[in-house]
Parts: C-alpha cells; structure tokens; sequence
C-alpha cells in the first residue's frame, strides 16, 4: 500500500511501527508487530517455530484471553500468522478459544458454502466482483460482534481482505454527511429472485431461498417480521425487501461511535466507483472492462429504473438521494483510510465488527478464504 494513503486514524499515530513489541505477559513466546506502513491490524507471531504449532496457540489464547480482547479493543483488528493451523476444523477452534458465542445465522449478501458447524467460505461471488468495505450485516438489527477470517489457499496476487477503522471513516466523514445518516439512518432496497434462479446476477447476490433457507414463502416472511424488513412478492416469484437501519453505531463495550452501515456497499454507483480505485490499484485489462461494463450499466440502470425497482440501492432514511457526490465522497474517505496487505497461507484476521470493515478486492487463480462470527 503506497505511503501516501496510509491512515491518519488515532491508531496509525498510536503504533505504527515495523518493530517487534515484546507483550508484557506472553514475553518471548507470541510477539506483537504491524505490517510495515499500516497501522491496522495488529500482528500476533510466534517468536520460533515451537510457539506456532495448534495446541501452543489454543492454550496461549485461553491464558491470555483478557489482553487479546483489550488489543482488538482497541485496534479492530488482530491478525495471528505464522501458526500452523491448517484446517477448517483447526480455525474454528482458534475461533471458539477466541470467543465461544459463535454464530450460524447469515442474513448476509454473500452466497457461501458451509465448511463446518460454524465456518463456511467467506464469499462464492465471481472474483471479479469487488466487495465493498462493509460492517457484517450492519443492516441488521443485531450485526455480529466478530469476524475471523482463515486463509486457507492464500492468492498468489491481489484478492486481499482490506480492513477500515470504521471509528475514523466517522471521525473524517464531512457533517453534512454524517449528520444526516445519524437523524435519518439509512433505507436499504434489495431484490432476490426465486428458488432455482441463476445463484447471482449482476446486482442480486443470492436467492431469497437461500437467503432464509427455506422455499415456504410463509416461513420467509416470519423472518421478515423478526428483522422489520418490509415485503412485496413481486411476479415471477421475486422478493423486494425494504428496511431502514441506523447509520452509526456505539461500540457495545467502549461506546465509541463509527460509521456502521452498507451504503457504501448497497449503493447504485458504488461498484462502479470502487472499480475505479481497483483499476488505479491493480492495473489489470480485466479491471479496466469491468470498470467499464459498470459504468455503462450503472448509467442504463438509473436511466430506466426508479430508486425502490433497482435491484440493490441504499438511501438516507428519510428517503432522499444519497447523490453521486455524497456516495463518491463516502468511498473516498473509506479509501484514505483503507489498509490492504497480501494474504498468508494459515493467517486468521480476528475483527471487531463495530470498529472495523472488511471488504474484498478482485483475484484471478486459487483462493479460499473462510469466515467465521459471533453472535
Ligand atoms: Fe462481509
């Protein structure tokens, strides 16, 4: 990541530094680090090779439990590499010692595949698709409180999860902005096709089936009502969902506030907005087409199509527009403060959802990466 974008958050002036901090309790055995030039997330490694086998790391996370969750208090984000996890059953261990309240229920966008009881693949979108910098279900009424990210086939290039200080992106977000998704909160305007649809089309992500796992309409709506997600069942057995969330959100334990919602991600013109910092990122042909495609698309769409027909859109809660200048603002300052850095084969991302985002950048070749979360 080039110097000139790094973060000006708290946390890059508090400890950015390529050193390696020797942690008061767990001296010699787990050293902690940043990655040269990002401020997040903090690094956790063992010193030698006798420290980085499983059992070392299980029994390490049970004794050290309380700073870990102090660390990830205050930094968002701890990634644990250089351990020699190797399996999805092994990361969902790692998971549990980190915190046992893990969760199975997705409402999420992405469709993936289960691994285990509580890890499934992170997203089975095309690796073309950019995943802008989200919150997990921010939508919700209760987003999880962690994520843990596992890479079990690292890409060889690109295809980096980016994580975002949510606290800063709220911190640098213009009044004018962040006022308005403080009063109104944020309206959200999904569309899912039926049971045996394509699984994605370019806009709708999943089906509604797969969705809320089940194909019994009347099922589906119980969950509609459980979340106050407003309904219509449109022809050709489609599902237009609406529900309006807040837009920023208190830390449950620290009560800081961060900018906690997926306008960014819901948005008409944010894939084709994002396209364009991967472009300016990756330099790929294919990059270039895509950004290109969603371009042309994005303008055919709004040109054809009201705000509540889009296939996913996100405006203010009241309603009104959040314009072109406000969205590509809002992706600029996210981009400020991104952090990217390569995957490593067995590193696991542990994040605090109400500090921190995640997203996804475009890959070609092998990757797979898991995911687990709390409730
Ligand atoms: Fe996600």
């Amino acid at each position: 990541m080039p110097a000139s974008t790094l973060s000006k958050s708290n946390s890059s002036k508090r400890s950015v530094s390529t050193k390696k901090q020797k942690s008061p309790k767990a001296e010699k055995e787990i050293l902690k680090s940043h990655i040269e030039g990002l401020s997040l997330p903090i690094v956790y490694s063992p010193s030698s090779s006798q420290f980085a086998n499983l059992k070392f790391l299980t029994d390490w996370i049970r004794k050290n439990h309380k700073e870990i969750q102090r660390d990830l208090l205050i930094y968002g984000a701890i990634l644990f590499r250089g351990f020699d996890i190797g399996s999805s059953e092994n990361f969902e261990k790692v998971a549990l010692g980190l915190d046992s309240n893990l969760s199975e229920a997705y409402l999420g966008t992405s469709p993936r595949d289960k691994k285990t009881k509580f890890v499934h693949t992170a997203s089975e979108l095309p690796s073309a698709y950019p995943i802008m910098q989200h919150a997990e279900m921010s939508f919700l009424n209760h987003p999880p409180k962690k994520l843990f990210f596992y890479a079990k086939i690292a890409p060889k290039k690109n295809g980096e999860t980016p994580i975002t200080d949510l606290r800063t992106v709220l911190r640098e977000m213009p009044e004018h902005i962040s006022g308005k998704a403080e009063k109104f909160g944020i309206k959200y305007i999904r569309h899912y096709d039926g049971p045996g649809s394509s699984r994605y089309s370019l806009w709708k992500t999943k089906r509604w089936s797969e969705m809320f796992k089940t194909e019994d309409k009347k099922i589906a709506e119980k969950e509609f009502k459980k979340q106050n997600f407003e309904h219509e069942w449109l022809p050709g057995n489609k599902l237009r969902l609406i529900n309006s969330q807040v837009g920023i959100r208190k830390h449950p334990n620290s009560g800081s506030k961060a900018w906690h919602n997926h306008s960014q991600t819901f948005h008409i013109d944010s894939p084709r907005l994002e396209y364009k910092y991967i472009f300016q990122r990756q330099k790929t042909l294919r990059g270039f087409g895509v950004y290109l495609i969603l371009n042309l698309l994005t303008f055919i769409k709004k040109a054809f199509q009201s705000s509540e027909e889009l296939d996913v859109h996100a405006t203010y809660g009241d309603g009104s527009e959040i314009s072109q200048k406000d969205i590509k603002t809002i992706l600029g300052v996210f981009w400020r403060n991104i952090q990217i850095f390569s995957w490593q084969k067995n590193d696991i991302l542990y994040i605090d959802n109400y500090s921190v985002s995640h997203g996804r950048l475009p890959f070609t070749g092998e990757r797979e990466i898991q995911v687990a979360w709390t409730e």
